[in-house]
């Protein structure tokens, strides 16, 4: 229920792989874990969504093989409304995680194929879908002038606007000034200002620097310290809501935005919408996998009932 969400971004296969390190270059190590599940920073956002129940839309590329038939089955379980572009003369993209033994935290090399290709003209072909949602979401996985184009089509017609700006990649002031959220982790967050993002105070400033650029809100996620939300009204710091040991951390910023996206869709305000998405987050990391560790509706209520 609540406003359709409408995301542009990427699928690719996850291929993960467990070990105690990484190994060096001319290194071959043994791992304890192997597996394969979806992935992408788009998709798993906008399955992370569907899971929550909410109406969502997603825009993307795929190439025409095995990898697609897993987006495909994916979507089709999360209740995701896919708009794809396919693309006989690229493949579907696949990511190389690496998970390490104990923390959960991982080192990922992506290459999205199709979705690489995803265009402003593709963005067109759905611009009215655009334009109809509640709220849009996208990422910096696929190329910039189609998440610029898709952001100003949302801006014109007075949408709500979300860009989680990872991988961070440079972006010009006119980008940043069609979002009315932006999402970085520390380090995405520092890339993005120059600022360095090691406390919630430096993250204050960081934020700082994305509203002068003309951004409604900047929400720097900030993992096990949680999250800081500041508007040119209001800064608010919200807790982590760890919900039990931490497996895997690949997916952890999808689910926040998926949260945060849900919530906003059913109205809520903004800081509520953030304490939403923290307990997705917080859920999704005490399970394997990206998008298969997002959580259902009761799971994320539950959490915050407490
Ligand atoms: O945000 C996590 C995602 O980033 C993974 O699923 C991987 O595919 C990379 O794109
Ligand atoms: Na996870």
């Amino acid at each position: 229920d609540g406003k359709p969400i409408v995301v542009l971004g990427v699928f690719v296969a996850d291929t993960t792989y467990h070990a105690e390190r990484q190994p060096k270059i001319g290194e071959t190590i043994l791992g304890n874990a192997f597996t394969l599940g979806p992935g992408g920073k788009g998709s798993n956002q906008a399955v992370a969504a569907g899971r929550l129940g909410a109406d969502v839309s997603l825009i993307t590329r795929l190439g025409e093989d095995a990898f697609a038939e897993l987006a495909k089955t994916t979507w089709r379980d999360a209740r995701v409304k896919p708009f794809v572009t396919p693309d006989p003369e690229s493949y579907t993209g696949a990511a190389f995680i690496f998970v390490e033994k104990g923390s959960g935290d991982n080192a990922i090399i992506i290459s999205p194929g199709a979705a690489g290709r995803i265009s402003p003209e593709d963005v067109e072909a759905n611009a009215e879908r655009i334009r109809s949602a509640g709220i849009f979401v996208t990422q910096l996985e696929q190329p910039l002038p189609a998440a610029t184009r898709a952001l100003e089509i949302a801006r014109e017609a007075r949408v709500t606007t979300i860009l989680n700006p990872a991988p961070a990649t440079p972006l010009d002031d006119a980008m940043l000034a069609l979002c009315d959220y932006v999402t970085p982790n520390e380090s995405e967050a520092e890339a993005l200002t120059g600022l360095p993002v090691h406390s919630p105070e430096e993250a204050e400033k960081a934020a700082r620097v994305f509203l002068a650029k003309g951004v409604g809100a900047a929400i720097v996620t900030l993992g096990a310290a949680g999250c800081l939300y500041v508007s040119r009204e209001r800064t608010e710091r919200i807790p982590a809501m760890p919900a039990g040991d931490v497996v895997e951390t690949t997916g952890a910023g999808d689910a926040f935005n998926a949260g945060f996206a849900t919530a906003l869709a059913r109205g809520e305000d903004p800081v509520a919408a953030v304490r939403f998405g923290c307990a997705v987050a917080g859920i999704s990391v005490t399970r394997a996998g990206a998008a298969s560790s997002m959580p259902r509706l009761e799971e994320v209520e539950a959490l915050l009932r407490g």
